[in-house]
């Protein structure tokens, strides 16, 4: 049964279902360089269902998020130990960015791992991405730490990181 969260005007944001993984890799190969295996997918969809969101306008996929969840020091409290969404991989389709699509994805990613019972969430971004560094900014993220050569390519990336409750 198709759970839909949201409606942006003509854009569904729902979440994934098993027959949505294929057009998801394909949104990941358009949009990224860090691509993941098939399983990789399906284990993320069967982990956290509640955070593996799809926009789909008219059966055509233009973006999605998906996540898991990690038990883990806290990015905010000091020898805290705990439980942490964590965004694997967000992207919306070139010709379908700047109207929302992004942040309604995150947004309803936040709801999904709050159902999971998670005290934070945190996400990895290269320090040139201004786009999703402001993106994640508005919503609440705070940048914690700079991870030097984080990428294959040897890029930085940005530890960024908000406490939900
Ligand atoms: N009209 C005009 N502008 C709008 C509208 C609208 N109706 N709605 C939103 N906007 C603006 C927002 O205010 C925002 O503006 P700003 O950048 O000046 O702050 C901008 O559009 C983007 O916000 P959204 O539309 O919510 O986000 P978008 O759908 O464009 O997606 C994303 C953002 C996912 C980062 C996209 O740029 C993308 O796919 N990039 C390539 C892949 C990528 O870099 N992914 C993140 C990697 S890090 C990781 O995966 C953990
Ligand atoms: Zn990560």
């Amino acid at each position: 049964m198709q759970v839909i969260l949201r409606q942006l005007g003509d854009c569904n944001i729902r979440r994934a279902e098993p027959s949505d993984l294929i057009p998801v890799m394909e949104i990941n190969l358009k949009t990224l360089p860090e691509h993941y295996s098939d399983y990789f997918y399906e284990s993320l969809l069967a982990e956290i269902p509640e955070a593996f969101i799809v926009a789909e306008i008219g059966g055509k996929h233009v973006g999605y998020i998906m996540c898991k969840t990690e038990y883990g020091f806290s990015n905010f409290k000091k020898l805290g130990f705990v439980k942490k969404g964590h965004v694997v991989s967000i992207a919306v389709l070139d010709e379908y960015r700047k109207k929302g699509i992004g942040k309604a994805l995150v947004e309803e990613s936040v709801n999904g791992v709050k159902l999971k019972k998670c005290d934070e969430f945190y996400l990895e971004v290269r320090c040139s991405n201004n786009d999703a560094v402001r993106l994640y900014e508005k919503l609440g993220f705070v940048i914690r730490q700079k991870l030097n050569a984080y990428y294959r390519d040897g890029e930085d990336a940005y530890l960024m990181a908000i406490e939900l409750n």
